[in-house]
């Protein structure tokens, strides 16, 4: 008996080796963790159930028969952060570069078929060479099998890709369909075509981290959502994370302890917004005054700054916020933000995220760009996001909600639940100037006669209260209680209910 249990820790250990200790001092010279070592950090302590450690390929060509390292590449299995179930593959870069083969694919759909069944996230550590070359098509089988099941498990559970080395070629599709990407700094990339290719067909000459590194994809093409400087931050991020996520589409968000007063007074946001109404401000003190303990979450922190999306918690529940950011391009829509903004609205919306929306919008950005990129459609995005929310919509505009872009940042029209507005709010089609402009073009002449027209638009509509009139606004509030009036509004609103009209699924501008 004891033979055999020494047999045991005999392959266990080798297994857990991977690739053998040269490849491992190889990954770590690359200053990255192996598989092992990142599963260890992302999980608690001593919290990792491995699956299938002692599985191996079936491939007996081009001399593979000779070479079965047990576990083929990836690590895979569950355990918890912070307590909280979750399931996570960590691919090996040590076995054939991390490669997919056939069985590393079944390895990650069995715990991705676990996720779904028992209602958890699914992390995906992403560190490998992609199809294993010596497969051929049955690695492409394996990489659709595993498309298909990110596709189901899409708004079931939260799937989190967490990009640690290379991700090239078709294998770049699985973390596109999960809900949030993260990357390593100077040691990850991604991309269809590599830069070898790019140069035979394009001519260009670029490196791979211009081309797909993490400050490519979270500043410029926003296929990341967040980059970090190494595995270790990396981790903690995705942790951090997952303390406000649920654990699947039937449960809330956990509710987290809270020691910060509901309602707290913040004198400070009675001045935030400047008398000059072009005079930009930082969204972000409204958040961080609103928010517990004055902690957020930003995803997409660098692209599309015009809008913020984060994460916060009020009374200690999880709040998805979308915020016009006035400090740059004086929070116009655009069509980065509408489609970065949407895709954090619909997230939210399927896992029962509720939404504050915080408001000062001057309009849509005008140009040829704008338009020739499609604006009309990706605004649309954000405009059906909105309305098809079903999560409990808090509101709050601060200073300006013009045009079109008052309807689509979470209007009462879109049926969002607490409209509020603070009394430097100015609800209009459009700015003063630019209205006054249009209604007396034949007086354009004299500076004087303009400057009276327009203001005495500005004093009709640059305010909340033609729309409180209406009863569009449901609030005018002072901005030092904007806390109190917004978790009020939040707790009222726990127990809503309401459902659109039965339907396949609707068909969202994409
Ligand atoms: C089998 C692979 C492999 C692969 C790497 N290895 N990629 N084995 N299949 N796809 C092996 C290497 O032979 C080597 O084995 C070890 O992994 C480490 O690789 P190195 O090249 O030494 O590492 P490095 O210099 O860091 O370069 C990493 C790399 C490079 C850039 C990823 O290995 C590479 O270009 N690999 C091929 C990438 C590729 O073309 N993949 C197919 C893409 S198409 P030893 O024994 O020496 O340690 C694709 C389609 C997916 O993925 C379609 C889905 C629908």
């Amino acid at each position: 008996m004891k033979d055999i249990l020494a047999e045991l820790e005999r392959r266990r250990a080798s297994a857990r080796l991977g690739g053998g200790q040269r490849r491992i001092d190889g990954q770590h010279a690359k200053g990255k963790l192996t598989a092992r070592e990142r599963v260890e950090l992302l999980l608690d302590d001593g919290s990792f159930e491995e699956f299938d450690l002692f599985v191996t390929h079936r491939c007996t060509d081009f001399g593979m028969e000779d070479e079965k390292p047990a576990g083929d590449g990836v690590v895979t299995g569950w355990g918890t952060i912070n307590g909280r179930l979750v399931y996570v593959f960590s691919q090996d870069f040590t076995v054939f570069g991390g490669s997919l083969s056939e069985t590393h694919a079944l390895k990650i759909c069995k715990i991705m078929d676990m996720a779904v069944q028992n209602g958890a996230p699914v992390i995906g550590l992403n560190d490998s060479g992609g199809a294993r070359i010596q497969e051929g098509v049955a690695s492409l089988a394996g990489y659709a099998e595993v498309f298909q099941r990110n596709i189901e498990a899409s708004g079931v559970v939260p799937q989190i890709s967490v990009i640690m080395g290379p991700c090239a070629g078709g294998a770049v599709y699985s973390p596109a369909m999960t809900d949030f990407i993260f990357m390593v700094k100077d040691s990850s990339y991604m991309f269809v075509t590599g830069p070898d290719v790019v140069k035979t067909v394009t001519n260009e000459v670029v490196t791979a981290e211009e081309l797909g590194g993490a400050i490519t994809h979270t500043r410029k093409s926003s296929v990341a959502d967040g980059a970090f400087d190494n595995d270790v931050d990396t981790l903690n991020e995705v942790r951090r994370l997952v303390d406000f996520l649920p654990l699947n589409n039937r449960q809330k968000a956990p509710v987290r302890p809270f020691f910060d007063e509901p309602g707290r007074v913040e004198p400070s946001l009675d001045t935030l917004v400047p008398d000059n109404s072009h005079t930009p401000y930082d969204m972000k003190e409204l958040i961080l005054a609103v928010a517990d303990e004055g902690d957020m979450f930003e995803i997409q922190a660098e692209h599309a700054k015009n809008i913020i999306t984060c994460f916060i918690r009020i009374e200690g529940q999880t709040t998805g916020v979308v915020a016009n950011q006035p400090l740059v391009l004086a929070g116009c829509l655009d069509i980065d933000s509408s489609r970065k903004a949407a895709r954090f609205v619909r997230f939210c919306d399927a896992f029962e995220i509720p939404l504050l929306t915080l408001v000062d919008v001057p309009g849509f950005l005008p140009g040829t760009g704008q338009e020739f990129g499609g604006v009309i459609k990706h605004g649309a995005k954000l405009l059906y996001a909105f309305g098809e929310a079903t999560v409990p919509k808090v509101t709050v505009i601060t200073r300006k909600a013009y045009g079109g872009a008052y309807d689509v940042m979470s209007s009462k029209h879109l049926r969002a639940d607490m409209n509020y507005a603070w009394p430097t709010a100015q609800i209009a089609v459009m700015g003063a100037k630019g209205a006054t402009e249009i209604l007396y073009r034949s007086e354009l002449g004299d500076a004087e006669k303009i400057a009276a027209r327009t203001k005495s638009y500005e004093d009709r509509f640059a305010n909340p209260f033609v729309a409180a009139e209406r009863g569009f606004v449901d609030e005018v509030i002072m901005p030092h209680s904007t806390r109190r009036r917004v978790a009020r509004a939040f707790a009222s609103l726990r127990t809503k209910r309401r459902q659109l009209p039965w339907k396949k699924h609707g068909n969202i501008p994409l």
